[in-house]
């Protein structure tokens, strides 16, 4: 394949993505940052240069399973020290399956300040996709959220007493772009502050060639958000979950949860004399921030001209059957996806449950909320450094007597640097079991990502996971292979995997905030087949007393 070679200088820059002035996290100038464009085979070199004065950054290759490079996964406190300002990183790996991924910071509350982007893997020439029918063109959907607090704030009031809660986002946004009310900062808003008229803050424009039938690879970025996106007056025939192959079906609005991405087609074939809504909503949160709108722009009416009708309002946020409804509809497309092991040679339980530890908010899975070591777990397994996590096994499973539907107390949970260990090549079975939060009546979703692999999702199920009756009702047959799947609310969900993939992987919560208080747990197998670990991914805890130091910089 290919060698595609990007220098990529990190910055903050004044944006206006949704008319309210704000510092970004831009790459090159921009964000979202530049799409990545490779054939499947191709590799990605990207030196990432830390221009931002005063913080580390790490990026991850979301959905990349970094096959043989684990050192460029980008995972602060877990394959990398993050890369302090000055200093320059630089990636290496080989994208060797076609589909749809995601690049994004993996270091604090970074990702939501705008450092992400898209990655669209092709496949090689002459083979044609396995879609029910061909598409003309190949376009991109970045689907985010947005804050107007910095990420300094937002990280200080999630971990202090008394906690602050980072609450619903100020804006959606749909390619980078979204539209804050202005009126809302009262009369003190001066124009260069907040000001609609900005040219810079106008809707993001999708064009179409009436007649033409486009692939649009989405992707969810947010912090926080689950989102339902919908075209105004046009289906989408879904074909693609997180780069595997699914049995087409048609859906008037998909729902998205963050670190997921998804290939629709969409038939330009509506009334072609005027522009129609792209539209996201927060779903499955009470929403107290105004729809994402884009302009779906039929040429060659003019691209700015709004469409005459209201933009569509979206299911209902509270409306969980329908969601629950679209995850069992996703199947893997026959002959096209890998099958999976009939049987499993351990399960690990992962209870969901929010708790204060020393009245600290948190996030535990069984009663265990992670916090990261200050030396990489990588670097620390091949140097065999073990006094710098704790070497106890993390639970996997809880007491099942267990309410999950009365309040959190939780009293006796605990933090803890601990991780799993699986036998290399073996299949492991994942339930994750949502509960009540601390608030009374309610649950949330949590959109869980694993690092490394593809796991089969078994299986979705309301209430409390059963042993003897929910285990034969498992999808053996189809079951999609994804890299993150919801927990829906007051339910469970099941997976599978092979630990094929040498190393120490994340699998943590997709919500930015809920990973950063400790919704994480880690996966080691096989590390010792791993490579001897490059200086640039150490400097940091105990790794320090291994940089070369003999040579003047
Ligand atoms: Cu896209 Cu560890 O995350
Ligand atoms: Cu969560």
């Amino acid at each position: 394949g290919r060698v595609h070679n990007y220098t990529w200088e990190v910055s903050y820059q004044y944006k206006y993505l949704d008319c309210y002035k704000k510092l970004a996290i831009a790459i090159n100038g921009i964000t979202p940052g530049p799409a990545i464009y490779a054939v499947q085979g191709d590799t990605i070199i990207v030196n990432v240069v830390n221009n931002l004065v005063m913080e580390n950054v790490a990026i991850h290759w979301h959905g990349i399973r970094q096959i043989g490079t684990q050192w460029s996964d980008g995972t602060d406190g877990v394959t990398q020290c993050a890369t302090m300002p000055g200093d320059t990183f630089t990636y290496k790996f080989v994208v060797d399956r076609p589909g749809t991924y995601m690049y994004h910071s993996h270091y604090g509350m970074q990702r939501e300040s705008g450092l992400y982007g898209i990655i669209r893997v092709f496949l090689p020439k002459g083979q044609p996709e396995p879609f029910p029918f061909p598409y003309h063109y190949d376009r991109h959907i970045i689907l985010s959220d947005w804050y107007h607090r910095n990420p300094y704030e937002r990280a200080a009031n999630l971990s202090s007493i008394p906690f602050q809660w980072v609450g619903e986002p100020q804006s959606l946004l749909i390619n980078g772009r979204g539209k804050y009310n202005c009126s809302l900062l009262g009369s003190t808003a001066d124009s260069e502050v907040c000001n609609l008229k900005n040219p810079a803050c106008f809707p993001a424009v999708l064009t179409v060639i009436p007649g033409k039938i486009y692939r649009y690879r989405i992707a969810s970025l947010t912090s926080l958000s689950s989102f339902s996106f919908q075209i105004e007056g046009h289906s989408m025939t879904v074909v693609e979950a997180d780069g595997t192959y699914v049995e087409p079906f048609v859906t008037q609005n998909l729902y998205i949860y963050s670190g997921e991405t998804y290939s629709v087609l969409v038939k330009a074939t509506q009334d072609p004399t005027r522009n129609y809504w792209a539209t996201v909503n927060v779903v499955s949160r009470r929403p107290a921030t105004p729809d994402g709108l884009a302009i779906f722009n039929y040429y060659p009416n003019h691209f700015h001209k709004f469409p005459p009708t209201k933009p569509p309002p979206g299911p209902l946020w509270n409306d969980a059957e329908s969601r629950i409804n679209q995850s069992l509809t996703i199947k893997a497309l026959k002959g096209r996806v890998e099958s999976p092991p009939k049987t499993t040679d351990r399960v690990i339980v992962l209870l969901n449950t929010q708790n204060t530890i020393d009245g600290y908010y948190r996030w535990s899975l069984n009663n265990v909320s992670h916090s990261l070591p200050a030396t990489p777990y990588l670097i620390a397994l091949k140097k065999s450094i073990s006094d710098v996590f704790d070497q106890t096994p993390a639970p996997e499973s809880y007491s099942p007597d267990y309410d999950i539907f009365s309040v959190a107390k939780n009293t006796n949970a605990t933090s803890s640097t601990s991780i799993h260990r699986l036998v290399f090549n073996s299949t492991v079975d994942i339930i994750l079991q949502n509960a009540n939060t601390m608030t009374k009546n309610n649950s949330e979703t949590h959109p869980w990502h694993l690092h490394g692999h593809d796991f089969w999702v078994l299986g979705y199920g309301s209430g409390k996971f059963n042993n003897e009756t929910d285990v034969g009702k498992y999808n053996l047959d189809n079951p999609i292979m994804k890299n993150t799947v919801p927990l829906h609310s007051y339910g469970w969900t099941a997976l599978r995997f092979r630990a094929d993939n040498p190393g120490i992987w994340l699998f943590h919560c997709h919500i930015e905030s809920h990973f950063f208080m400790g919704m994480m747990v880690l996966f080691e197998s096989g590390s010792e087949m791993v490579s001897e670990p490059p200086q640039a991914n150490m400097g940091c805890g105990a790794t320090k007393r291994f940089i070369d130091n003999t040579t003047p910089a």
